[in-house]
Order: structure tokens, then C-alpha cells, then sequence
């Protein structure tokens, strides 16, 4: 399998940093963000990623990581002409998935669960797309998935609800076959002009091939200056933790 980082995008709710730098090179603990999505895909064994991002920020992230082989990866980067939505973002990688299932992170999204299990569950599974889900306090921030627990599966997603009693985001980590592309092709931007993932991921709803997965460790979509803040809290509390569990080995 294959790897998708979108780093694209306008970064506005982290203004006035993203007046001059990529959102997804801030720092989150002594990293660029995006590095922390570059580590979970290396973990579960996926080192041919692209990242995608914007044509004033390119030149950066190949300064930082080049071609990968610092980090043991490696990477192809490709530009996106606009912020024109995450759908719109994964359709670029259909040259470089060919017609191997693959996996897209959104560079902001920070979160402590391996990957490991859910790509093993996709791996496994025969067709369609697969997306994990958070509970979070602030549905109507995010695309919000309405279960039906007794068939376990997603009834539909709503993006942004102003209501909604269910608790569960579609968190930015999306698993795909290449049926994603012809999808991507159905669809239409929505109000805010963009191609929605939440669009794409109904119309797989629709044909019953969109299973799922629920985060069991925190998640944060890293886009604004207290969820920013809050990543680095919790990201440099991993660090201790581990720096303490090497301690207690040596
Ligand atoms: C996007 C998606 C949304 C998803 C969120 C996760 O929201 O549209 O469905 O829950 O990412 O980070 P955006 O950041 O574009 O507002």
C-alpha cells in the first residue's frame, strides 16, 4: 500500500504564521507537523508517500525532508492548484496509486493510536473504503458519521452539522480503493467551493462499502492556534513517557 499526506490549504485559523509558512511545518513538539504523519505510515510499513502541497510552499518541505531517505521513506511531492477540498486533494494521486489500495492522511490530524491494526483490517478487506472515527465535544466542526450500532456500519455522514446527536468525526485518516477516483469525478463542489471527502465517502455509503473504525488513543486536527497548542502538549507528553520507559530499560 501507498501513502497520501495533503499539505495544501490556506492554514486562515493559524494566521499570522501562515502568512509565511506552510501550517504543516509548524512545530508540533520538536517537528514539523506533518512529520508525525510521515512516522505513522513508516510504522505501518508505508515508505512510498506523496505529499501534496502548495506551489509557494513546495520548495520548503523539500529543504526540510528532500527525498526521504533521512527519515526512511520515500517521498514524491506533487502541487495542487488551489485549496479546492480534500476530495479534490486525493484525486492527484491517482497516477502515483495506480491500481494499489492506499491511505490519506490530512497533514494537521495528530493522534496516538498506531495505524497498524486499521491498515491490517483494510488490507483485509475486498473492496471499498474504510475511515476512522473520533467521539469529539464539537461535532459541528468536523464530518460527523451516524452509526447504526445494530448493523454496525454508517448510516451517512453529514459535514459540519449545525445539530446532530451523534458524538462520532471523520477523522482526516481515509483508506481507499481505486473506485475513489471515479467517485471523486461524481461529485460537485459544495457551498464553501470545495470537492468534499464527505461527499465521496456517502456515495461509497451508498453502495454499503464503506466500513469503519474507532480511535481508541486522542486525536486533534492541529488547524487552529489552541488545538495547535493542545497537539504539543500531548505530543511532548508521548515524548516523556517514552524518554522515562527507555530510562526504566537502560
Ligand atoms: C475536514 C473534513 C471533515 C473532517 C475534518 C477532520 O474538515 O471536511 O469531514 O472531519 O477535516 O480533520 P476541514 O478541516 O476541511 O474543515
Amino acid at each position: 500500500m501507498k501513502g497520501v499526506i495533503l499539505a495544501g490549504g490556506k492554514g486562515t485559523r493559524l494566521r499570522p504564521f501562515t502568512k509565511i509558512i506552510n501550517k504543516h511545518l509548524l512545530p508540533v513538539g520538536p517537528f514539523p507537523m506533518i512529520y508525525w504523519s510521515i512516522k505513522k505510515l513508516k510504522e505501518a510499513e508505508i515508505k512510498d508517500i506523496l505529499i501534496l502541497t502548495n506551489k509557494e510552499h513546495l520548495s520548503n518541505f523539500i529543504s526540510i525532508f528532500g527525498n526521504g531517505k533521512g527519515l526512511g521513506v520515500n517521498l514524491t511531492y506533487k502541487v495542487q492548484d488551489g485549496p479546492n477540498g480534500i476530495a479534490d486533494g486525493v484525486a492527484y494521486a491517482k497516477s502515483f496509486v495506480r491500481d494499489e489500495k492506499f491511505i490519506t492522511i490530512l497533514g494537521d490530524n495528530i493522534f496516538e493510536d498506531s495505524l497498524v491494526p486499521y491498515i491490517e483490517s483494510f488490507k483485509q478487506q475486498k473492496s471499498g473504503g474504510r475511515v476512522l472515527l473520533k467521539e469529539v465535544p464539537n461535532p459541528s466542526r468536523y464530518g460527523i458519521a451516524i452509526l447504526n450500532k445494530e448493523t454496525n456500519t454508517i448510516q451517512s455522514i453529514i459535514e459540519k452539522p449545525e445539530k446532530t446527536n451523534s458524538p462520532y468525526c471523520v477523522t482526516g485518516v481515509y483508506m481507499y480503493n481505486v473506485q475513489v477516483f471515479d467517485f471523486i469525478n461524481a461529485i460537485k463542489p459544495s457551498a464553501r467551493g470545495e470537492l468534499e471527502i464527505t461527499d465521496v465517502n456517502n456515495l461509497f455509503i451508498n453502495q454499503n462499502q464503506l466500513q469503519y473504525d474507532i480511535l481508541k488513543g486522542w486525536w486533534i486536527d492541529a488547524g487552529t492556534h489552541e488545538s495547535l497548542y493542545k497537539a504539543n502538549t500531548l505530543v511532548y507528553e508521548l515524548i516523556k513517557i517514552s524518554k522515562r520507559k527507555g530510562e526504566e530499560r537502560e
